[in-house]
């Protein structure tokens, strides 16, 4: 087993950005950079099959990569030797290793067994990890679910893993039939933790510093990486390092939330993309910062109705600095019971079992 790049403060347990597609994107990643970058990056995946090409947008998270943080590639796909193929053709560009989705819940990408839908398959799996272990010279990770409709094959796959000797697991403690929406169960991560060499990520519903703390101490994970709550509330990698070195967090106000929509806006633009089209893209991320703007989800239902810029940002400005707004506390964690998207939703379950408090 390889060992992992140094995290920012050597010592101290890691973070990751969860690869999210259509949202980790280089601009995207210079934003949380600037906003206090997690230990690593991981991008959206590489869609590999017998025609696949490095597709330009995602290459450029790592060509342009300028986080000053090591970024993961991630592939999706079943087939070995285009799978060969994808990691010869990354071989030029500096990534800190390769990470396989073995957790993809989408059905039109499941149906295709690759991503979660390689999960029904421990065969599969045993020779696609077999063969990039063989394969990657570097780090070779994986980023999985627990299964795929049940956690009948967890076991197995873990077994297969350490003994491919996987450098990392990114675990998301739920199954592709879960989607986004269900409890998260972190014993597996403990399971995970007891049985593998190789350190592991905790990944699931870990939306503040209180939600990391506990989870660690309860499954003894080496890190953790967190997605969603990334988008809401950027400045979660700082505070985690504040956290763990015993220092006062960093606590941002509305006024900050309001800074970062600026920068989401400009990191969204791009030459030629009509207003309409570019709010659509800001309103993507507004979905996660929106559910900690207000408790009843009128910023969330206004915003997501703003048809012209002057109206969207007048509605930010209403809620995010007029009217005594800007020095409020962006509250630690998301407002229960708002949706972000369809499937999306912010769990109002509580997933940690009683013994983590
Ligand atoms: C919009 C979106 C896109 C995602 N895309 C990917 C992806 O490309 N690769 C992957 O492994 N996981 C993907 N995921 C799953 C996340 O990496 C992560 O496992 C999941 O969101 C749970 O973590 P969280 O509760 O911290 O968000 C995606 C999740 C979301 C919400």
């Amino acid at each position: 087993m390889k060992a992992l790049p140094d995290p920012i403060i050597p010592g101290l347990p890691p973070s990751a950005l969860a690869p999210m597609q259509d949202v980790t994107n280089k601009p995207f990643m210079d934003v949380v950079a600037r906003h206090g970058p997690p230990d690593y990056f991981f991008t959206e995946f590489f869609r590999v099959h017998s025609s696949s090409t490095l597709e330009k947008s995602v290459l450029l998270s790592i060509t342009d990569n300028r986080t000053e943080r090591p970024v993961f590639a991630q592939l999706i796909g079943e087939n070995l030797s285009d799978l060969a193929r994808t990691v010869d053709a990354l071989k030029p560009f500096p990534i800190a290793g390769i990470d396989l989705n073995l957790g993809c819940p989408a059905p039109k990408v499941y149906r295709k067994n690759v991503g979660g839908g390689l999960l029904r398959d421990p065969t599969a799996i045993d020779r696609i990890v077999g063969m990039l272990r063989e394969k990657v010279d570097g780090l070779f990770t994986v980023k999985m679910r627990t299964g795929f409709e049940d956690t009948r094959h967890f076991d197995d796959l873990i077994s297969i893993l350490r003994r491919h000797d996987v450098d990392l697991l990114s675990l998301h403690a739920r199954t592709v039939k879960d989607s986004y929406r269900s409890r998260v169960d972190y014993t597996y991560i403990r399971e995970a933790v007891d049985r593998l060499a190789c350190p592991v990520l905790a990944n699931g519903n870990i939306t503040s510093v209180t939600k990391a703390r506990k989870v660690l101490d309860y499954t003894g994970c080496h890190g953790v990486m967190i997605g969603r709550s990334a988008i809401r509330n950027p400045w979660i990698f700082t505070q985690l390092r504040q956290y763990w070195r015993g220092q006062e967090l960093f606590k941002p106000t509305l006024q900050d939330v309001r800074g970062y929509i600026d920068d989401l806006h400009r990191a969204t633009w791009s030459e030629g993309i009509p207003e309409k089209a570019h709010l659509g893209r800001l309103k993507k991320f507004l979905n996660f910062i929106g559910l900690g703007v207000d408790e009843e989800g009128r910023f969330l239902y206004q915003m997501r109705r703003a048809h012209a810029s002057p109206e969207f940002f007048g509605i930010c400005d209403a809620f995010l600095v007029e009217g005594g707004n800007a020095e409020k506390p962006f509250p630690e964690e998301p407002y229960d019971g708002l949706v972000a998207r369809p499937n999306c939703e912010v769990p109002k379950i509580v997933d940690l079992p009683a013994c983590c408090g």
